[in-house]
């Protein structure tokens, strides 16, 4: 199998989209601009790369980014080995060599010093130095960078540089209105109509406390994995609880509001 096929998505990703994002998103492809996809946890960003690159039949290579991150983690780096030293590419150089989309996950998460070595890509060069190797990669036609982070976990000293945002197109994604996001969880998991209902109005009373008590709500992520455990046969409060409100809360008084919360909608 070549590099190309091997990082195919060959299955339909389901993906519901909020508005008309999927569109936005192929004319952002057509220019080959670079996106960025911002948003809350669990709320379908990598879902939506996912279900693009199958939908423009592209190979996806995806990256998590985290603060221990080195551009030659990006880029690729000598290895010794029994027959001397050998040049392994990176992600991000495969990525380009093979024309795929590189998805860089939390992309906040790495240092401004790695992240910059994306900045001849995402724009009109669309080139890769390999300082290392002295070669000068020019991108394949197909390559896209496409980037994503979640602007609640920034700090003063974790944001993207303005050169750096800069050079992308953006989308914000929050969580779905009330009958997007019932349909998604009724269709994700096979649960029915009514239940996945039930599930979302919980889910909009934690994002109701958000910024009183809680740093982030329900995500939809989370309304899954309750309805998948009630579709494996969990009583609906028992996985409410696992999966909506243990992980979400170290505070008892929240934990309570939301266990109420519960209790008053499977009675
Ligand atoms: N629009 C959607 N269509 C289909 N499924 C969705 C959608 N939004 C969320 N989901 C469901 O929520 C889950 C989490 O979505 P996803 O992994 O894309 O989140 P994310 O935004 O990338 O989160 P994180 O920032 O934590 O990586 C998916 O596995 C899917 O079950
Ligand atoms: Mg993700």
């Amino acid at each position: 199998m070549t590099d190309k096929e091997q990082y195919k998505i060959h299955e339909k990703p389901f993906y519901q989209a909020q508005e008309d994002e999927v569109e936005l998103y192929e004319a952002a492809y057509a220019a080959r601009l670079p996106v960025m996809v911002k948003g809350p946890t669990g709320c379908g960003k990598s879902r939506f790369v996912e279900h693009m690159a199958w939908k423009l039949d592209k190979p996806l290579i995806t990256v998590a980014c985290n603060e221990d991150m080195t551009a030659s983690d990006l880029v690729g780096r000598y290895l010794l080995d029994a027959n001397g030293t050998r040049w392994l590419d990176g992600p991000l150089t495969t990525a380009a060599r093979i024309g795929a989309i590189c998805y860089l996950d939390e992309v906040v998460e790495a240092r401004q010093d790695t992240t910059v070595v994306i900045h001849p890509l995402t724009d009109h060069r669309r080139t890769l130095p390999l300082d290392k190797k002295g070669e000068l990669i020019e991108a394949h036609p197909d390559f896209q960078l496409v980037i994503s982070y979640n602007p609640g976990y920034q700090s003063l000293m974790k944001d993207l540089k303005q050169s750096t945002k800069q050079r992308f197109c953006g989308f914000e994604f929050d969580y779905p209105s009330a009958e997007v996001e019932t349909s998604i969880v009724a269709k994700e998991t096979g649960i029915d109509t009514d239940l996945a209902a039930k599930l979302v109005a919980i889910g909009g009373t934690a994002r109701n406390l958000k910024g009183h008590g809680l740093d982030e709500g329900i995500s939809t992520r989370l309304l899954t994995y309750a309805a998948a455990l009630i579709k494996g046969g969990i009583n609906e409060k028992a996985a409410c609880r696992m999966a909506l409100v243990r992980p979400i809360t170290d505070d008892a008084d929240i934990r309570d509001t939301l266990d109420h919360a519960i209790d008053a909608t499977f009675g």
